[in-house]
């Protein structure tokens, strides 16, 4: 795809690494493609950052048409730049269009131009370790038409935030709550697919379980109530007599390439992991009695996040003395070595720009 390069002429200051936070601020440019049903991806452009314009009647404001992914550049020791299993990104993100009767991209052309757009902003890489350029894939639907079918018409975009840790507590262990009112998915629904809906959907619990000051929720399938799904917005894994048990990909659940990935490496580092229907019930006998030696959270933006309280009702649970696991630190330690390039990749996950 031919790509036209529009560079701005205000470039921004870098803000100072201590300072980041998560998403708060963005990078010089942003990339955009356009798509219709008769063109196909036509108009490539990295364009300067900046707002955009949308009939008031697109698909995106109205039926939701819209999907991201979310991805990291890491600065590597040596000072180079990489990517972590970008390809993986690039894959899901035509499962969630295939899903929303969105628009799919040729994976090479999509790769591509993510890549094209980190080398140009490059310099809002931050170097401590940690941080990252968080990379933000998305594409929406902007027929201008208020009729309900598939795009006509879409808009695919990227956008760089350059970030620190999301959670600010770090690494450290968080206390997170079972939902039992709201469900985010269901099977047959949009759990699979990254659809902004189904965080727009989530958020109520997520602000409930805030005001009772607990981090995020734990989410139970949308049809019996009874298994365990995820953890706010990432997957989630539990360690019970030295095994690994995560909940088993079943429709509802996002298929998490940090899950993917720390499945690997436990595997490689001898742990016995099943990935299988994990109720409620279970975990409670777990707690009760003491079984539940670990539990954490997986994703791209957190890497790791050690559980340390569970709520369940009234009741509060203490998981690991509420510190950080031996299992959860090996993970954290293996994964964000490979990401930032401290650690040789074995695994081949890297993809260095
Ligand atoms: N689950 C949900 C709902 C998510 O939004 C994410 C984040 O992308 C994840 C899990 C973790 O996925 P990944 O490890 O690919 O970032
Ligand atoms: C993750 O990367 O783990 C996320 O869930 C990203 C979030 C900001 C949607």
């Amino acid at each position: 795809m031919e790509l036209t390069i529009v560079k701005t002429e205000n470039p921004k200051t870098m803000p100072p690494e201590s300072e980041l936070g998560f998403g708060k601020y963005f990078t010089d440019h942003m990339l955009v493609v356009e798509w219709s049903a008769e063109q196909g991806w036509y108009d490539a452009k990295i364009l300067p950052f900046g707002r955009i314009d949308l009939h008031p009647a697109s698909t995106v404001l109205h039926y939701g048409a819209e999907i991201f992914e979310g991805l990291k550049a890491y600065r590597r020791a040596d000072g180079g730049v990489q990517l972590f299993r970008p390809m993986e990104n690039v894959k899901r993100m035509n499962r969630s269009a295939e899903r929303m009767s969105l628009p799919t991209m040729d994976e090479g052309e999509m790769l591509s131009l993510i890549e094209q757009f980190v080398r140009l902003e490059e310099r809002f890489v931050p170097h401590s370790f940690g941080t990252s350029l968080y990379l933000r894939p998305f594409l929406f639907g902007n027929d201008e038409c208020l009729g309900v079918h598939a795009v006509h018409r879409a808009t695919f975009m990227l956008i760089a935030s350059p970030s620190g840790s999301y959670y600010k507590e770090g690494i450290n262990p968080v206390g997170i709550m079972i939902e039992n009112e709201d469900v985010r998915t269901v099977r047959g629904g949009t759990g699979y697919a990254k659809c902004g809906g189904n965080y727009a959907a989530s958020t109520r619990a997520g602000e409930r379980a805030a005001k009772k000051g607990y981090s995020q929720v734990l989410w139970l399938d949308g049809v019996e109530r009874k298994y365990i799904e995820e953890v706010g917005a990432m997957n989630v894994m539990f360690k019970i007599g030295g095994k690994i048990i995560t909940p088993k990909l079943t429709g509802s659940i996002l298929p998490g390439i940090t899950r993917m990935s720390c499945i690997e490496v436990l595997k490689k580092e001898g742990y016995e992991v099943e990935e299988r229907l994990f109720s409620l019930e279970e975990l409670v006998s777990a707690l009760e009695n003491g079984a539940l030696e670990e539990a954490w959270g997986t994703g791209t933006a957190a890497v790791v996040s050690p559980i340390g309280k569970l709520a369940i009702g009234d009741k509060e649970y203490v998981v690991g003395g509420g510190a950080i696991g031996e299992t959860t630190k090996k993970l954290y330690d293996i994964l964000t070595g490979i990401q930032w390039g401290k650690r040789e990749d074995t695994y081949g996950w890297v993809y260095p720009l």
